[in-house]
């Protein structure tokens, strides 16, 4: 290893175990980056830096020396263009205190222009000649490293060092009477390999501080749809350990008029990200209060109220079709028309486990007749409806889909006497199977956004559920026609 990679090495590495007093805020999604997923970044970083570099003009670079016998000779590189750039062997490592990128073995061409001037007491006019070159950098090494702390709620991108050291150089000139001055242009390597050493410090440095404001500007909240959005501000420190960076954000649903959601009872959160598949780039963890704080939050804006007046079976909404199920409603109100009016008491309580993804729901379905223009609401069924959820990744989003497990029924009021429930059960149950699931899985069919950067996309995604929680472990793509900043 040379010096410059044991020095990043051993900067990464030093200031172990600080410790952690402050109380933790709460966070409710976490996402825990890899070192698969930190390989796959860099290899994005490099692609970019490469792209950067080639084409870099160097500045000009002029020198006056004595040579004896020939007096003082004027030389000046110009045009000093850097055309391509080979990086064999590049590495990511992160470590307590920020994450070190070494590329080592970077091989570069460059061209430039090489003109000298000199007067000489044997012929009576300036001598002077313009003539190219082609210059062969060799085993160069460059390395930085990145410290990322949370400022506010925002990533903090810091440049901690940057440097690279040219190992080897080797000048040929083309053409003119390149074999004679050949010694004397070696006498510019040193400059030659500083002035790209400088370059491409000064390139990254300009790439380093883009990305540093890319993800101090990346969004607090990531929209859900037109009422509301997850709140991924960041809380707590960014975690850095030898093989992964991780992250924990808020996590929580807020409304579009930014209130925190509230009354959301008590909270477990602050838990890790746990992947059985360690290969995966990514790991993002749910807690279960994210989908409570969509509840709440969905259920406060009155989303959870409708009336219902188609159903597959239209008969189930004319009083006929329930003739012989509540016999004194056909006899109080003949052929009359009905519609349901369901309407959740309180919000759904999504409840994770390692086997299932469950949701309790609480409803009250009043049974409404019309007449004329009148709507007569004539008896009330409070259910508690028990599904249990499948969740999946669909593109960027987590979505799910429910289905009945159970439900329970009693009478809360009704104007027609009492209700013979067994005879009701099979018909609830089938409203719920044809109307209400469908209704609830059109919605959770759209999912909630992974807090993923734009450009990547989930692939091979595989989901875990453990108590209170759904892990998502993920590779990442990264658009082919697209650039990072
Ligand atoms: C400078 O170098 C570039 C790339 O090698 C070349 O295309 C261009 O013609 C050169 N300009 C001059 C003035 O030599
Ligand atoms: C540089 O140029 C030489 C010959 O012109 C070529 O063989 C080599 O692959 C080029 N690229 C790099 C990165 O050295
Ligand atoms: C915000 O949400 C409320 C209810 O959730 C809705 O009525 C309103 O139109 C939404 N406003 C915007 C700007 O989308
Ligand atoms: C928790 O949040 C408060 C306010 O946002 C902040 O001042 C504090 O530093 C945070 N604590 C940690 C451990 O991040
Ligand atoms: C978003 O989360 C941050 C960090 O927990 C919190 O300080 C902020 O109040 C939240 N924003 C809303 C609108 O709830
Ligand atoms: C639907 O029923 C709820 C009570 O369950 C009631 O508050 C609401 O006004 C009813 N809506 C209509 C349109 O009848």
């Amino acid at each position: 290893m040379t010096p410059l990679i044991l020095i990043l090495l051993l900067l990464s590495s030093l200031v172990h175990g600080h410790a952690q007093s402050q109380p933790k805020n709460q966070s409710f999604i976490s996402l825990l980056i890899t070192q698969n997923g930190l390989d796959f970044v860099k290899d994005l970083l490099v692609k970019e830096a490469i792209s950067s570099i080639v084409s870099l003009r160097l500045h000009n670079i002029e020198k006056s020396t004595n040579i004896p016998l020939v007096g003082n000779v004027y030389m000046m590189l110009s045009n000093i263009t850097i055309n391509q750039i080979d990086v064999p062997l590049s590495f990511v490592k992160p470590g307590e205190t920020g994450i070190s990128i070494i590329a080592s073995g970077v091989s570069c061409n460059l061209t430039m222009n090489w003109y000298y001037s000199y007067s000489t007491w044997l012929v009576p006019f300036r001598i002077s000649d313009r003539v190219s070159a082609q210059v062969q950098v060799e085993g160069m090494e460059v390395g930085l490293t990145l410290g990322l702390e949370n400022k506010e709620g925002s990533l903090n991108l810091k440049l901690k060092d940057c440097g690279s050291h040219v190992e080897d150089i080797s000048i040929k000139l083309d053409g003119g009477a390149s074999w004679l001055y050949q010694g004397i242009v070696d006498a510019f390597e040193e400059q030659i390999g500083s002035a790209v050493e400088n370059a491409i410090t000064k390139k990254l440095k300009e790439g380093i501080s883009r990305f540093g404001s890319y993800l101090r500007n990346l969004p607090k909240e990531v929209p859900v749809d037109e009422h509301a959005s997850l709140n991924v501000t960041f809380v707590n420190d960014v975690l850095l350990s030898d093989s992964s960076v991780g992250f924990e954000t808020n996590g929580l649903f807020i409304g579009n008029d930014s209130l925190p959601i509230p009354h959301l009872g008590h909270m477990n959160s602050n838990l890790p990200v746990l992947c059985t598949d360690s290969s995966k780039m990514l790991g993002i963890t749910l807690d279960q209060a994210v989908f409570n704080s969509a509840s709440a939050l969905y259920y406060d804006a009155k989303f959870m109220h409708w009336i219902v007046d188609q159903v597959p079976d239209q008969s189930l909404l004319n009083t006929a079709g329930w003739r012989f199920i509540i016999p004194q409603l056909y006899k109080k109100y003949p052929n009359h028309d009905m519609n349901l009016n369901v309407s959740l008491s309180s919000p759904p309580v999504v409840e994770i486990s390692n086997q299932k993804a469950g949701a309790h729901i609480f409803a009250d379905l009043t049974i409404d007749v019309l007449e004329d223009d009148k709507v007569i609401p004539v008896a009330c069924i409070s259910l508690l409806i028990q599904g249990s959820g499948s969740v999946n990744i669909n593109g960027n989003n987590l979505v799910g889909a429910v289905r009945l497990d159970d439900f329970a029924m009693s009478l809360e009021w009704s104007n027609i006497g009492n209700l013979r429930m067994y005879l009701i059960q099979p018909v609830m149950w089938t409203l719920i199977e044809t109307v209400f699931l469908p209704y609830v899985n059109a919605h959770l069919s759209k999912g909630i956004p992974m807090p993923i950067i734009h450009g990547f996309t989930l692939q091979n995604a595989e989901i875990i559920l453990s108590t209170s929680r759904v892990t998502v472990c993920s590779d990442v793509a990264f658009g082919e026609s697209k650039k990072l900043l």
